[in-house]
């Protein structure tokens, strides 16, 4: 029997083991999740340090570090695990939105090992992964919720209706909140990735730069961050050609404050106007510190109930693609072997609203 037709009909286990493979950008990772909601193993290998000094993540040095990791990550999650490759029950992995020829090492793989295990291989969302991080973060985590996204290719505020119909109340117009951050650690002269280290300079600066109040007088969920990063740097040019004196830090800190307070505004918002009493929060910039406080008082304040995961699930992992993975094994969203990688997912994909 062909392998889809076999696959297809297998019947769902309650408590499923899902082998998960993530390797959209620079981390090359691996995991093993139970029921969706039971973290067993994490491996996160990076190649972060090859893109340091090029300033950003080349594509073809994170496609050949994936191929030189993958296959250590998915060994070291299987014994981690404490289980043997014939325990898994299906392969999940991330198939877009991320740098293609680094899908493509984490696709093919999965591919491979899902038919000669003859187990479901599930197609994930990489940006659905990460707000699927929430479960993995709080295990009563239900829908319905707000999730507030912020990584390095997506800002939006999300009404996760149910796991499987998501409404997306607002996203960004422009840049990404996590792509600002990068942009304006490079105008500092700060190293790749600028946003842990815009964080830690901001931690010796002041808030006491004006920067442009973004979108202002719109109402909605909608952000925009081209302005704010390109007043920043146009601040930082000013003060440049003019041989003045200015504080990098005082810029970090003001950067830092307008990018972060106008997401905690915003998600806030959207979860009182909801009717609802949780905000589950993901992506790489809810890493930051300053961000993370700011949420936490916030909620603390509007008596709203905060899911904020641990800062290893905040950025890129394999343990919320096996969160996602479990609810698309549930559904039996199923792919067959001509899966393909996709430089861009629709962030409704894989959802009943698709
Ligand atoms: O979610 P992620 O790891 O990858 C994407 O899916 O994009 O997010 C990466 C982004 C980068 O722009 C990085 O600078 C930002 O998250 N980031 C941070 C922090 N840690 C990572 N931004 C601000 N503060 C941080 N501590
Ligand atoms: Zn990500």
């Amino acid at each position: 029997m062909k392998y889809f037709e076999k696959i297809k009909n297998a019947p769902l286990k309650e408590g499923a083991l899902i082998l998960a493979i993530e390797s959209s950008c620079d981390e090359t990772a691996a995991s093993v999740i139970k029921g969706g909601r039971e973290i067993l193993s994490s491996v996160i290998l990076s190649s972060m340090t090859e893109h340091i000094k090029f300033g950003g993540v080349v594509p073809e040095i994170a496609s050949r570090a994936h191929t030189t990791a993958i296959s250590q990550a998915v060994e070291g999650a299987v014994k981690d695990a404490n289980i043997t490759l014939g325990d898994i029950d299906a392969v999940a992995v991330t198939y877009g939105s991320g740098l293609i020829g680094a899908l493509l090492v984490g696709v093919s793989y999965a591919k491979a090992l899902a038919f000669s295990l003859g187990v479901p291989l599930i197609p994930v969302s990489h940006i659905r992964g990460h707000v699927s991080a929430g479960y993995l973060a709080d295990k009563s985590l239900q829908p319905p919720f707000i999730s507030l996204l912020a990584s390095g290719g997506h800002t939006a505020i999300i009404d996760v209706k149910d796991y499987y119909t998501y409404d997306v109340l607002g996203g960004t117009l422009d840049d990404a909140v996590g792509e600002a951050f990068d942009k304006v650690a490079r105008v500092l002269g700060l190293e790749y990735p600028g946003g842990p280290n815009i964080e830690k300079l901001a931690r010796e600066g002041d808030n006491n730069i004006e920067l442009p109040i973004m979108l202002k007088g719109k109402k909605g969920y909608d952000f925009s961050y081209s302005g704010l990063k390109t007043a920043v740097i146009n601040y930082v040019h000013n003060r440049q050609q003019k041989g003045e004196d200015y504080s990098k830090a005082d810029v970090a800190c003001s950067f830092q404050c307008s990018a972060v307070d106008i997401l905690v505004k915003k998600a806030i918002k959207a979860v009182k106007e909801k009717g609802y009493n949780v905000l589950s929060v993901g992506g790489g910039v809810s890493a930051n510190g300053y961000l993370r406080q700011s949420l936490e008082k916030a909620c603390k304040k509007e008596r709203i109930k905060l899911v904020l995961p641990e800062k290893k699930l905040c950025t890129d992992n394999a343990c919320m693609i096996g969160a996602e993975g479990y609810l698309q094994y549930l559904r039996k969203n199923f792919a067959d072997l001509d899966l393909n990688a996709k430089a861009f997912v629709e962030l409704t994909a894989g959802g009943e609203n698709e």
